[in-house]
């Protein structure tokens, strides 16, 4: 006979016929709370990165990072820990460290260490949800593939061939903004729209010969959205991925308007380059390119599909987000609005004459550009890695093999450790003004170095000025 169960005798009915031992129950308790209790002293005594400064409860748990990286607020979380510790290393995790110093992109990007360089940390690297590989996410020997396939579609010979391409929607661009400008009361566009729509328009085009024409329907595509869905996704897949949740049971967790944007955009980008392949025009675009030399040793077509969908993402974005803060800081800035200004009057008689090389050369434009990055950097997870077995030097420290190290672009460009009035827009800290001598400018570097670097970097906002 079913009677209710009776706490008091420490155990408890789970379904009638099956008792739980409710003093096993408590002992499994307890045992996880000591086992956690343990460890988090482990972490924060013991371990080898304990002798770096950062915060307690980032050394004992990935609760404080995983909360900053789901909150969209990880770049000033860790601004913060640096400022807060004023070293240009911090621990940011049990096993991860932070770096902001001017030497640490070389010694994590550029080094071989016995034979070996720093790994991506599949943290936040992960494969599409089909396994694919692009170029970002590869391993070492498919990287070298398929980057000396891909870097056919990005050299200086292939980007002459595309400038009537991007001068085309350039021209739509300046068009559109003047009807507006001519409509509205007192001349107001929003630039952010604007540019969104230019630089999606031109990335869909030469990563898949599919144009958005949004700037010619004036409004964004459906597809923008599902690609800013998929970056979310990221996010969230790299917070499960650490939480240790299987691939297979993530699309549980995932949101499920991210997890169907994700889906669309894949999809669409899956039947957009067969389209682009199967009509096989003749026009320069990346994939034309890609193609021409994709020979037994090239790239399949899922592969194919996986760079495509790569392009889109890392070129639109990211442009996009560096020209708003171009605009943005010039606004607030008249006197580099006004060299700006002076400087394009002055070297071009008409708009014909506009060119991306004569661009490239304006040197106070190109200053205005390079502070944009900084104030307004486009790639900002970090870079994680881990250091190979042997271990490594980074910035002066010995940093033991296995550890998770990441240099954040933000927390980078906007420390008193590096930069002079860091959170100043000054252009002419690029030109020689004496006040910003000691910046250390290696500390920059808005596209990455090594062989991983950014490959776009032509197609980024122009600057004569490398970083
Ligand atoms: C403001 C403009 C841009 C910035 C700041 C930027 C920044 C970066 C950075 C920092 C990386 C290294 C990523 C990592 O290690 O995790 C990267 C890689 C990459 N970017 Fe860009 N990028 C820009 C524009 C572009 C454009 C226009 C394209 C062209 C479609 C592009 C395509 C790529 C590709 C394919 C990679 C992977 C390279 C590889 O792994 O070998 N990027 N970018």
């Amino acid at each position: 006979m079913f009677s209710a169960p009776s706490f008091t005798d420490l155990s408890i009915l789970v379904r009638p016929g099956l008792v739980l031992d409710w003093s096993l129950l408590k002992i499994g308790l307890i045992a996880f709370l000591l086992y956690h209790l343990a460890s988090a002293i482990y972490f924060v005594r013991f371990h080898p990165l304990s002798r770096h400064p950062g915060p307690k409860l980032a050394a004992a748990s990935n609760i404080p990072y995983l909360r900053a990286q789901i909150q969209g607020r990880l770049p000033q979380w860790i601004k913060e820990q640096h400022d807060r510790f004023g070293s240009d290393v911090v621990r940011i995790r049990p096993g991860g460290l932070s770096f902001i110093g001017d030497t640490a992109w070389k010694d994590m990007f550029t080094q071989r260490y016995g034979s070996k360089q720093f790994k991506k940390d599949s943290l936040i690297y992960g494969k599409a949800p089909d396994g694919v590989d692009s170029v970002l996410t590869a391993n070492d020997a498919d990287h070298a593939r398929m980057r000396g396939l891909i870097a056919h579609a990005f050299s200086e010979k292939a980007l002459k061939s595309q400038e009537p391409i991007i001068q085309s929607y350039v021209d739509l661009l300046i068009n559109g903004l003047k009807m507006e400008a001519d409509r509205t009361p007192g001349g107001r566009v929003d630039m952010v729209k604007w540019l969104s729509w230019v630089t999606f328009d031109i990335m869909g085009d030469l990563s898949m010969g599919k144009t958005f024409h949004s700037l010619t329907d004036q409004e964004f595509h459906p597809w923008v959205s599902f690609m800013s869905g998929m970056f979310k996704t990221i996010v969230f897949v790299a917070t499960l991925r650490q939480l240790k949740i299987p691939r297979l049971l993530m699309p549980l967790f995932l949101p499920k308007d991210l997890y169907f944007k994700r889906m669309s955009h894949l999809r669409s980008v899956s039947e957009h380059v067969d389209q682009r392949i199967a009509e096989n025009p003749d026009r320069p675009d990346f994939l034309s390119y890609i193609l021409k030399h994709n020979d037994e040793k090239g790239m399949t077509i899922p592969e194919l599909k996986a760079n495509a969908s790569l392009f889109i993402g890392a070129g639109s974005f990211s442009t996009a987000t560096v020209l708003c803060g171009a605009i943005f800081y010039l606004s607030k800035t008249p006197s580099a609005l006004q060299a700006a200004t002076e400087e394009v009057r002055k070297s071009f008689p008409n708009k014909k004459a506009i060119s991306v090389d004569r661009v490239a050369r304006l040197t106070y434009l190109s200053a205005v550009i390079k502070e944009s990055h900084r104030m307004y950097p486009a790639a900002l997870a970090g870079s994680p890695h881990l250091v190979p077995d042997e271990g490594a030097i980074i910035s002066g420290r010995w940093v033991p093999g296995g550890t998770g190290v990441m240099i954040n672009q933000w927390a980078a460009n906007q420390s008193t450790l590096n930069f002079t009035l860091p959170n100043q827009f000054v252009p002419e800290r690029w030109l020689g003004d004496p006040r910003f001598k000691d910046d250390r400018i290696d500390a920059f570097q808005p596209y990455s170095v090594g062989p991983r670097n950014c490959i776009g970097k032509k197609f980024g906002p122009p600057s004569s000025l490398e970083p």
